[in-house]
């Protein structure tokens, strides 16, 4: 069991240099984290320092911080191609690595050799399994994928997973989720680790799909992009899809969209198939029950609050979009 709470990350390290490191970089030291950042050669240097630094700007420039606040932040930053270096006297680790499984397996056990035992590995990973990433370490109870979306400063999402059958990662876990929320993030802790996590598993069925109309020459790349940003893109910046079924079904909730929809839908209309889709309704009303008793007030939690909310940010977008 790992000797540590979120309360004690006091220092970073970000493992790469590329976009979603740097990126990382910003984040961490915005929220006032020393990080050693480790560049894979040190000619990344000059565009790793060029690009933390504009990513600084666009915040100072939408008024989150003042601009003068960006030099004492930027000297936060430690540059390092030294792994030891780069580990041995932080808590928290963000490998941002390429994506290759030998390349992150082969830093890992230096890590093993150089960093506190306490020290959490996070990999940012898209698609590979921490089980796998983590299968050569001593310390496998200290590794957990961490997946950010990009822009990592900017969105919010971190999806978290465990190796799997390693009971011990778990503490891991929930430390790190609750380091990430403390820094604003909305971390997910998945049940299993699975190749592409939740996000990246439904951007590739979208993607598919969209590759499918092409290929049968429904619409354009451009008529896509449309119906996907102007359509449910829009909506699912306001809340996931679920809550936005909620308040498809009205006063009747997703149960009742869900029967609505679905019967009109059913291939088998036996009366095994219209009870089953009544017990699934009956479930999926009850898990967006339980997630709108969990929001906050001010995010909508009940059918009325949350159409409130939902249209509040619509009309925002939309009038950035100069479309209302
Ligand atoms: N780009 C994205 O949208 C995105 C989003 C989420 C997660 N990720 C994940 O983040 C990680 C980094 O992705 P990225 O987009 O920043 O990649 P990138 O190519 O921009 O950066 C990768 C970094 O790894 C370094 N590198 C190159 N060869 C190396 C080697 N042999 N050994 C060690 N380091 C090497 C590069 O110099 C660079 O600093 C990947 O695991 C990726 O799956 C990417």
């Amino acid at each position: 069991m790992l000797k540590m709470e979120a309360e004690d990350i006091k220092k970073i390290a970000v493992l790469g240099a590329g976009v979603v490191g740097n990126s990382w970089v910003a984040n961490f030291i915005w929220k006032g984290y020393p990080v050693n950042l480790w560049l894979y050669t040190g000619e990344e240097e000059e565009s790793a320092k060029q690009s933390i630094e504009k990513h600084l700007e666009g915040l100072a420039d939408n008024s989150i911080f003042r601009k003068e606040e960006i030099p004492q932040m930027l000297e936060l930053v430690t540059y390092t191609t030294y792994i030891e270096d780069a580990v041995k006297d932080v808590e928290f680790i963000q490998e941002a690595m390429i994506e290759d499984l030998e390349v992150k397996q082969k830093y890992l056990t230096e890590i093993d050799t150089y960093a506190k035992p306490e020290a959490i590995y996070a990999s940012s990973t898209s698609y590979l399994l921490i089980s796998e990433i983590a299968k050569f370490s001593n310390l496998s109870k200290r590794c957990i994928g961490a997946h950010p979306f990009n822009p990592p400063h900017l969105i919010p999402l971190v999806e978290i997973t465990i190796p799997e059958g390693n009971k011990g990662s778990v503490k891991s876990a929930e430390i790190a989720k609750e380091f990430y929320e403390s820094i604003g993030k909305v971390p997910i802790l998945l049940k299993k680790d699975v190749p592409g996590f939740v996000a990246n598993q439904i951007q590739k069925a979208v993607s598919e799909k969209c590759s499918e109309l092409l290929e049968n020459e429904v619409c354009t790349v451009e008529d896509i992009d449309k119906a996907v940003s102007f359509g449910p893109g829009l909506r699912w910046a306001t809340m996931g899809p679920y809550l936005i079924f909620q308040l498809g079904g009205g006063a009747d909730g997703i149960k009742g969209l869900t029967l609505h929809i679905g019967k009109a839908n059913l291939e088998d209309k036996s009366e095994e198939a219209v009870k089953e889709l009544e017990v699934y309704a009956d479930f999926i009303q009850g898990e967006v029950d339980k997630e709108m008793e969990n929001r906050s007030p001010e995010f909508g939690r009940t059918n009325e609050s949350l159409r409130m909310f939902r249209d509040k940010l619509l009309i925002k977008i939309l009038k950035e979009h100069k479309k209302i």
